[in-house]
């Protein structure tokens, strides 16, 4: 266990993997008087504190959902905000972030991305790619059903061109088809903002996930939060089917 848990005043039960339902931005803004735009900046500013302490603490990957699959409903301006949003994040953010030898992943499809912000996500992709630290994946045109979909096509192919029989299909095999290949499940599942759904995010890999939902808006979810939220996790009794 290494000293900033102790000093966060944390077990050594760290999560392996955390995943996060940044919600709350757009009613962050309008309860401001600000316009959304505003209430997504702010959360992109919340990023930062649970990004570093999320390294610190040891936690093997982070998984952010960014824009959901679903999220092109929204009105033109605001998808366009997003975007511009993750561009200005990554030009600002990545010597930082490649410092701290984190590695970025991009979850979802990025056929649809538009063009300067899938530049600035493979780009943070391919700089980190030898990194050892955290494992930042940031859902973008992500959804857990597309990604299983995707999933199930890479194995019809393998077994159509002879490469797999189909009783070899296992859930290791499932999941060494999704976008989190390699990576631990999901442990702890954390929606801000009030909301208690899962909203299509990783639906495979949170199966036995711990879920907290909390009131707070994702703008104002800082590192005391992260850290209630990863001891109220070390206060569960996890049991995976079996009994204790
Ligand atoms: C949900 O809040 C939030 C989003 C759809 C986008 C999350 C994006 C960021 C935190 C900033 C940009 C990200 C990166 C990686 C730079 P909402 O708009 O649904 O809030 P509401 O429920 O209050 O309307």
């Amino acid at each position: 266990m290494n000293e900033y848990i102790r000093e966060c005043g944390l077990s050594g039960n760290i999560p392996r993997h955390v995943a996060i339902i940044m919600d709350g931005n757009g009613r962050w803004a309008t309860k401001r008087g600000l316009p959304r735009s505003v209430g997504h900046r702010a959360g992109m500013e919340a990023l930062r504190d649970l990004i570093t302490a999320s390294s610190e603490l040891g936690i093997e990957a982070l998984t952010l959902y960014a824009f959901s699959t679903e999220n092109w409903k929204r009105p033109r301006d605001e998808v366009g905000t997003l975007f511009s949003l993750v561009v200005e994040y990554f030009n600002r953010e990545i010597s930082e972030l490649h410092e701290k030898g984190v590695r970025i992943r991009v979850l979802g499809d990025m056929s649809r991305v538009p063009q300067k912000a899938r530049a600035a996500l493979m780009r943070a992709e391919d700089m980190t790619h030898d990194n050892r630290g955290l494992k930042l994946n940031l859902a973008i045109n992500y959804g857990a059903r597309a990604e299983l979909v995707r999933a199930a096509r890479a194995l019809a192919e393998d077994v159509s061109n002879g490469g797999m029989a189909p009783d070899a299909i296992d859930e290791a095999a499932v999941s060494s088809r999704l976008y989190t290949s390699g990576q631990p499940d999901v442990d702890l599942l954390i929606r801000t903002g009030g909301e208690m759904r899962l909203s299509n995010f990783l639906l495979y890999q949170s199966a036995y996930a711990e879920l907290l939902f909390t009131d707070t808006l994702f703008p104002d979810f800082d590192k005391a939060h992260y850290l209630d939220a990863i001891r109220e996790f070390q206060g569960r009794s996890r049991r995976f089917g079996a009994i204790k």
